[in-house]
Parts: structure tokens; sequence; C-alpha cells
């Protein structure tokens, strides 16, 4: 994944570059690079590392034009060198280009070039795009960029400026997200909405196929048949702070101690304490149709596969609906027996992640009603599905998701309400559920208050090298996710675990240097969860036991216990997860990593 910035109008276009950039950094930190039309003539800066690098080279640079494009990288095809770097020119240094995504075609395009003439300085296939441009290109850059775009095969989210047609930014995009923010005669391109809201909150989400021509005052947008297309105009309704550290240490700080408010944004206005249900507006067009559905398919990647493994067991259990459970990059090989009363939910908080949305368009291809959770509103995961719901979690820029993870179970929470009433679930059960679901955001601000108790905890076992996460039920899918972020923030080994799996051979890893964190509510499994501590302990193995608040015989098993409050058994795993959250962001700091920035990960991979 990178990100792209653009500006055209009346200001300097450098400041508003950098400013855009510095907000897409999460994007992609391997290298960027900016291009400004300076009195007519390109000016071209890049850098290798962190944005700072390129701060760095431009700096008591004057660079007056009001026309450029910027761009962070995240490497997909060739090293991490200046040459590699984004923008791309043609061979003569007059047109310029950035992109997001993958030209899968590339070789064969090159090779082509190549043999007209072309001269390549990069090993990238981005490079392609602009030498294609090129070839194409006589005085009017829109109808180049229309003659280049056929002949790729792959994604693109791409921006494109030229000396010898100063006054435009052409954008394109497909399956690469791309937003045109509209200013006062002034126009901004960007991947993210961060990027932008300084200058404006009205923003156009861009749909695969469309090419948009910005001048300083004006701007129009074709699709793919040069037909000009209406666009819907979206607010956007956060503010810039939100998408700053708000005076944490990182981003994903934050985003863990702002989880009771962002579950109370994901819940509000949708819990009917009268009726025991819950209203999803985004659901209204298909509620009839769910009405039918006998099967769910849950589809997604990494946090939130996590999440549709906690949304099986929930809409088993008090839906009454069989469920599976499916990563996108395994789903979308399978042979899966879609029927017409099959539904299948994608799950992301990106809603660009490549795997997820090319299982999406397999199910689409099928035919078969397709439903999405989705955080980034506008995002292709939520404007390519029949329906879904919005997180309304904020902006999550730390890499690793948190905040995102328990609005996906809270939502989870809701739609098996919904689904549960629409069937067996009595309203007694219903108005219990929704009772218990609007106390959550409550009882996770009672989790955070251990904080710094998991700080301690963190500094006592920084120095062990590997972990092993054991849940069972509900918190078999918490225990993965807790070993996933505790490895990709802190690159310390951990492996999650269904508890009475462990039996199988994980517990051969057990000994006094392999801790176990044990989610261990008072729940339906609780003794089972016991009995998993006692083997570990048998075999001097050190216990981090979750436990329920007033349970006084796990201490007589673990060597610490951090509690959490008591909820409804379907619920436990938003409480559960939050010590995990922290426990991970401790670590890593401890060990002298960024939990912001973890090295080799992006915030969306939106090439597979
Ligand atoms: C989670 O901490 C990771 N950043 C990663 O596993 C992420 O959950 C996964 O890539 C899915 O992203 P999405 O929710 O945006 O689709």
């Amino acid at each position: 994944m990178c990100g792209i910035v653009g500006y055209i109008g009346k200001q300097k276009a450098l400041p508003i570059l950098m400013e855009g950039l510095r907000r897409e950094s999460y994007r992609g930190y391997d290298s960027s690079g900016i291009v400004v039309l300076d009195n007519g003539k390109p000016v071209c800066v890049k850098a290798v590392g962190k944005l700072e690098n390129l701060e760095k080279k431009l700096q008591g640079n004057q660079l007056d034009g009001s026309v450029g494009v910027g761009h962070v990288r995240w490497s997909t095809h060739g090293g991490v060198t200046e040459e590699n770097a984004h923008p791309h020119s043609d061979c003569q240094g007059n047109i310029f280009l950035v992109h997001n995504g993958i030209i899968e075609n590339y070789k064969e395009l090159k090779d082509k070039l190549i043999s007209e003439g072309h001269k390549f300085v990069s090993e990238t296939d981005t490079e392609t795009i602009i030498h294609l441009i090129e070839k194409f290109f006589k005085g009017n850059l829109e109808k180049a960029v229309r003659e280049a775009l056929p002949l790729l095969k792959g994604t693109y989210g791409l921006a494109v400026i030229a000396r010898d047609d100063p006054q435009k930014i052409v954008v394109a995009r497909l399956s690469s997200p791309l937003l045109v923010g509209l200013g006062d005669n002034e126009y901004l391109v960007a991947s993210d909405p961060a990027a932008i809201i300084a200058h404006t909150k009205k923003v156009i989400y861009l749909d695969d196929g469309e090419i948009v021509t910005l001048t300083p005052d004006n701007f129009f947008i074709q699709d793919a048949n040069q037909n000009h297309v209406e666009k819907t105009v979206n607010e956007i309704d956060w503010n810039i702070e939100e998408a700053q550290k708000g005076g944490y240490s990182h981003f994903m700080l934050k985003e863990i101690i702002e989880q009771p408010e962002s579950i109370t944004n994901t819940l509000r206005g949708k819990l009917i304490a009268e009726s025991g249900s819950a209203k999803l507006g985004g659901l209204e067009l298909v509620q009839e149709k769910l009405k039918e559905v006998e099967r769910f398919n849950i589809v997604a990647c990494g946090t939130a596969y996590y999440a549709s493994l906690v949304g099986r067991y929930m809409l088993e259990e008090y839906a009454g609906i069989p469920c599976e459970a499916d990563f996108a990059s395994e789903f979308r090989y399978r042979k899966f027996i879609l029927t017409k009363k099959t539904a299948s939910l994608f799950i992301s908080q990106s809603g660009e992640t490549a795997d997820t949305l090319a299982a999406l368009a397999e199910v689409k291809r099928k035919g078969g009603l397709t439903l999405s959770i989705v955080n980034v509103v506008g995002s292709s995961v939520a404007r390519e599905t029949d329906a879904g719901v919005y997180n309304h979690a904020g902006p999550e820029i730390g890499v690793a998701s948190t905040k995102a993870f328990t609005s996906q179970l809270a939502i989870l929470a809701l739609l098996t309400l919904f689904l549960g009433r629409q069937r067996e679930m009595s309203l007694v059960t219903g108005q219990r559920i929704v009772k218990e679901i609007s106390r959550i955001p409550e009882l996770s601000r009672k989790v955070l208050e251990n904080n710094g108790k998991i700080k301690e905890l963190a500094e006592k076992y920084k120095n062990f090298d590997n972990f092993l996460f054991l849940g069972r039920k509900y918190n078999y899918p918490v225990a993965l996710e807790g070993a996933l972020k505790l490895k990709e923030i802190s690159y310390i080994h951990a492996e999650g675990c269904g508890a009475g799996e462990m039996k199988h051979g994980p517990i051969a890893l057990i000994d006094e240097k392999f801790p176990t964190v044990a989610i261990c509510p008072l729940d339906s499994v609780y003794e089972k969860m016991v009995s998993n501590i006692e083997e570990i302990r048998a075999r001097k193995g050190p216990v981090i036991a979750i436990a329920t608040e007033g349970d006084k015989d796990i201490e007589k098993i673990a060597d610490d216990v951090i509690y959490i409050p008591k909820t409804l058994e379907m619920l436990t795993p938003i409480l559960s997860v939050i010590p995990l959250q922290l426990f991970a962001y401790h670590m890593a700091v401890l060990n002298g990593k960024d939990p912001d920035y973890p090295r080799n990960l992006a915030k969306s991979c939106t090439v597979e």
C-alpha cells in the first residue's frame, strides 16, 4: 500500500503536499517523493526511508509552484532505493506520476517500450505506466492517460502532471482507493481523507474505471467510456484532531485508550431496548432477504478474521444460524458452495484489503448476498457489497488494529441480536443482551484502568523471547489476536492456540522460559481453562491470567492476574482483548520498537 497526495489551486503546492504525506506516512515508509511544476519547470525530490528524510532534502527549498503530487511508498516491486521511489517520470523528465497498486503485465509492456527506445531507470512496475503515457502524449494529458490505461492489467490509483499541459492533474482509479477533495477554487487528491481534511471536508470517492481531470478552477470525472460521471459529495465527519495523536506518544496507545468512545460511537442509535433488538440502517434494504438466510460465511484477514471467529460463535449460539469463517486469502481459492440462502459477510477496517476484495468479487460473481462491516467510509468493500454497517470508530492510524477490532465485535453482537430477533430469540433474551451491550463502553473503561499494572507486567516479562496465548470458545480468537498484537509490533515470537489443542503439541514448548497468557474468565469453559493453566504450571511455565473480577482462586495458579469485569460470555472478548493490546504495546515500547510503524507491515494490504 502506498500514499498519494496531489494539489492544484492558488496556494503553493509544496507545504500542502508535505502535510498530506505526513498524514499518510503510515501507508508506506520505505521512501517518498514530490514533484511540483515550479514556474512551468518540474522539480522532483525523492528520499529513501521515513518522510523526515525527504523533509531534510527539501529544507530551504522555495518552490512556488501551485501544481504538484507526492507519494509515500510501501515497496512491492523493486527494492528500497531512490530510483524506485515515486514520482516516476518519462524519458525527458516532462511527465510525472505517482501510483498505488500493482501492474501485473508490466514486464511485457516494459520490454516493448524499451524496444521502442524508452529508457527505464527503476525496477518498478509503476515506471511502465509513465512511459506508456509518454508514448501517447501529444499535448493533452488526460487523453494520453486514457489511451494508456486499457493496456494495463492490475490495480492502480494514480495521479499525473505534465510540463507541457501544466494546469492539470489527471487522476485515475482501479481497485486502489483514491478520493478528490473539493476546495474553494482548489482541488486535492489523496489516498486517505486524513491527508486533506485540513483544507476541505468535501470529498468524492472515486470508483473503478473513473478518470478525473483537475484544473485550478474546475474538475470533471469520466468513466472508462468517456461518459461524464456525476458523483456524490461526501462530508467527512472527522476533525483533524481525531486524526492526530491527541497527546499520546503513539497512535496505537491513543486508539486503545479511546475504545470506550469508539465503542460508544459504534453503538450509537443502534440498540432498541423496547424490542430487545438492534437497528442497523445499512441492512434495511436487505432485511427481508436476511430473514431467509440459512447460512452465514464471514470472510476477512488478520485481526478482522479473528473478529469473524468470534462472530461465528455468536451467530450460532444466539441467532441459531450455521456459520463459517475463513481467511479471505484462502476463501478466494476454495470451491465455496454458495446457495441462495447463504449470506457472505466481509469485515475490513480499511475496506481496501486486496484479498478481501478478491474474495468479495468471487461471491458477487456467483450472485451471492454480500454484506460488510467496514470502518473507512466510502471504501471499496463498503461500496461493493449489497449492504453493510459502518464501524464509525474514527480513523485508525496505528498499523496494529485495536479499536477497529472491538468495534467489529460490537457490531457482530448487534448483528447477532438483529438476526436472532428475526428468528427464535425471545424478547427477554434480546432485552438482556441489549442491556449488557449498552454497559460495554463503561466496562471497557474499567479494563483500561489496568494500564499501569499491565505496563509493570511488560516490564517484568520484557526479556522473554516467546509467548503462548491460550483461550477457549469465545476467547480462542482473542488468544490468536493477542498473539498477533504482540508479534506484529514487538517482533517477539507469540503463538495463539485453542487451549484444548495445547496437549496435541504446543505444550512441548512450555518451560520456565516460555510464558503463557491464559484468557480464563468465569464462563462456560472456565474449569477447562483452569486445568490447562495447571498443566502449564506443572511444567514450570509462567502464567499471566486474564480473569473475571472477584475470582480469587485464579491467583493460586497464575503468577500474574489482570481482572476484567463480568459480562455476557459472547461480549467478553471485547473486554479480554484490551489487556492484550496494552501488553503488546508496552512490550514493544520497552523493547525499543515503534508500535505505529512496525517493520515490514502496512496499515492496509491493498496489494496481494
Ligand atoms: C492487524 O493488527 C493487522 N494490521 C492486519 O492483520 C489487519 O487486521 C489485516 O491486514 C486486515 O486489514 P483490514 O481490516 O483493513 O482488511
